[in-house]
């Protein structure tokens, strides 16, 4: 369904400017005007963001919602220059009834706080960052897909902006949080992933910085999700870089795999991303009778699985079809009574409302 212009309005000036004074908006049309039918995991420019600075040792100002657009920085910006730079991800729901959801945003801002600490950064108290999650959200209110459609994907952002040009501290941060419609992460839709074991590229080592949201986490494997990609695969499924013999994680998402009752999945223990949608599925599945180790688990594990999985904010919960190690490929079973579809149903449902969130994981904007 794509839903007409006039049924659609941008913020009156007047709503604008009393945004940008931090009041809450007044009036907004429902939808933007946009095919909500056709969204995948790109970007899709919204209307505002939220920025907000601070110099080192120091507390962040308070943030401006501002119209979305480039950010200036010096040449010798340290994001720039030595990758001092961490986000987040994190999802805003629109109900059937209407509320608008956030899934747990006090644990990104908690999991900031430690990548930012990690990375000699400056970061957002636990209010503040909600806070600005929220605000981003609320002035993008017409990028929330309708039910069912998909959902706003906030990216708070914090990065060294200001310069320095020996491998130090930055003396300015800036941490922003823009937004976008997304639909599924993966091209293949809800269909099963194809994953490739790949033992050349790594993700992270021990002592790194694997276990944070860290930018500099992320353009070393392209070439790794590439290749795969050439080849037809969905994604990668990281080794750990000692043995090369245990499973870390899938290069956006966590990994579980299911043999019989047992759910097992890495443990983190610094190279692997806590991811807060990993913990949630954690305690769901144990809430539903399975049992759930965290520990090392061999990639020959992965290839006597009944299922595999993958977890993750943008990713959801997406079951994988096969996965390719040395030359091998396995199938896992698929159906309707999939471990991995149980998950993802209780997972969506409290998500948007629909069941019962006895966790208090679901924030109400209002
Ligand atoms: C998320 O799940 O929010 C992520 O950060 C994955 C991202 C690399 C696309």
């Amino acid at each position: 369904m794509i839903f007409s212009k006039a049924g659609a309005r941008c913020l009156t000036a007047h709503a604008a400017s009393a945004l940008r004074e931090s009041e809450p908006v007044v009036r907004y049309e429902e939808y933007a005007d946009f095919d909500w039918n056709n969204l995948g995991f790109g970007l899709t420019r919204t209307d505002f963001m939220y920025k907000a600075k601070c110099t080192l040792n120091n507390t962040f100002e308070q943030g401006q919602v501002t119209d979305y657009g480039n950010v200036e920085l010096s040449p010798a910006a340290g994001v720039l220059n030595y990758g001092q730079g961490i986000f987040e991800g994190t999802k805003a729901f629109r109900g059937e009834d209407g509320r608008i959801l956030l899934f747990r945003p006090d644990q990104n801002a908690i999991r900031m706080q430690t990548g930012a600490d990690r990375m000699c950064m400056q970061s957002p108290s636990i209010e503040q960052f909600v806070d600005a999650v929220k605000q981003t959200t609320i002035a993008n209110k017409r990028w929330i897909p309708p039910p069912g459609k998909g959902s706003l994907y906030l990216r708070p952002l914090l990065i060294g902006t200001g310069p320095t040009l020996g491998v130090s501290p930055a003396p300015e941060y800036t941490f922003l949080v823009y937004a976008s419609p997304v639909g599924n992460y993966f091209k293949e839709g809800t269909a099963p992933l194809n994953l490739y074991v790949n033992n050349e590229f790594h993700r992270a080592t021990r002592g790194g910085a694997g276990g944070v949201k860290s930018i500099t986490n992320y353009a070393p494997v392209m070439k790794a999700i590439l290749r795969a990609k050439e080849q037809g695969f969905s994604d990668v499924v990281y080794l750990d870089s000692v043995h090369k013999k245990y499973i870390e994680e899938v290069s956006s998402c966590n990994v579980f795999l299911v043999k019989g009752n047992v759910i097992s999945t890495p443990a983190t223990v610094g190279t692997i991303l806590e991811g807060i949608t990993r913990k949630s599925i954690i305690d769901l599945a144990r809430d539903l009778g399975y049992k759930v180790e965290e520990r090392l688990v061999a990639v020959d594990e992965l290839m006597e699985a009944d299922e595999v999985f993958t977890t993750g904010t943008a990713v959801s919960v997406a079951t994988v079809g096969s996965v390719t190690y040395n030359g091998q490929r396995v199938e896992y079973k698929m159906g309707d009574e999939l471990v991995s579809q149980k998950l993802y149903k209780t997972l969506v449902g409290i998500q948007v409302g629909k069941i019962e969130d006895k966790y208090n994981w679901v924030v109400e904007i209002k």
